[in-house]
């Protein structure tokens, strides 16, 4: 594992055993279940998503998913842990400890991906958006959801602090810096990129993020 990676997945595994309960939780679930409703999961084949954590939106996809798998991969072992042990029983769900940079599936295995608050921890978000892009089907779709720069003064300082004192953070994006990334891994924006700027939203006090689509 490369040692930014590792980074990661050690803040991670510290993290995961109170990441499904913790007190932003139904913050993180809020989001992902916005990011969710922009793709078409029952009508494709196959959902992945890359930094699933303690997978809550693999849980989801698979309760719609009529054909293929819900997939979750994430860089923290412990998350991975936690996963399979908060899964009951699912015949069509699979979580792999993975990095998004060196996605462990084969070309177009997926009609539905999503990555959700976890880009800005990539040492390298074109190479994790164009190993996305590989593992996608030709008529499928990408949703990714993350925290913006440009979207609240507050995820602007933020960022700074985090970047100085939190291992694992690369950066926070501008929306025209992920636009950028999208352009550069070879994806088309789908739409506009939507902006949410929220005060004390989910416990969570600044809420500042961009969602957007993306497909081949
Ligand atoms: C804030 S959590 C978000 C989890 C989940 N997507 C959600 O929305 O609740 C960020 C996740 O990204 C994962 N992660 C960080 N770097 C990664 C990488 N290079 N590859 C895969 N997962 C990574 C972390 O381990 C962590 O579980």
């Amino acid at each position: 594992m490369k040692h930014h990676s590792q980074q990661a997945a050690s803040r991670f595994d510290d993290w995961a055993d109170s990441y499904s309960e913790g007190r932003i939780s139904s913050w993180f679930r809020f989001y992902q279940s916005m990011a969710m409703s922009q793709l078409k999961i029952a009508e494709g084949c196959g959902f992945l998503d890359v930094g699933c954590g303690t997978g809550w939106a693999v849980r989801q996809a698979a309760k719609q998913l009529q054909v293929g798998k819900a997939c979750g991969i994430d860089i923290s072992a412990k998350m991975i842990e936690n996963a399979v042990a908060e899964t009951s029983e699912a015949h069509n769900i699979e979580f792999q400890i993975g990095d998004a940079e060196a996605i462990p599936y084969p070309d177009e295995s997926f009609s539905s991906i999503i990555c959700t608050f976890s880009i800005h921890h990539y040492q390298n978000p074109v190479s994790a958006l164009s190993e996305m892009k590989r593992v996608l089907k030709p008529d499928g779709s990408i949703v990714i959801l993350d925290s913006a720069r440009d979207v609240s003064f507050a995820i602007w300082l933020q960022d700074r602090g985090r970047r100085y004192f939190e291992k694992s953070h690369v950066k926070y994006y501008t929306t025209k810096e992920m636009t950028d990334l999208i352009a550069k891994a070879q994806l088309q924006l789908i739409g506009d990129i939507t902006t949410i700027n929220k005060f004390m939203d989910h416990n969570k006090v600044f809420t500042g993020l961009m969602l957007l689509s993306c497909t081949k």
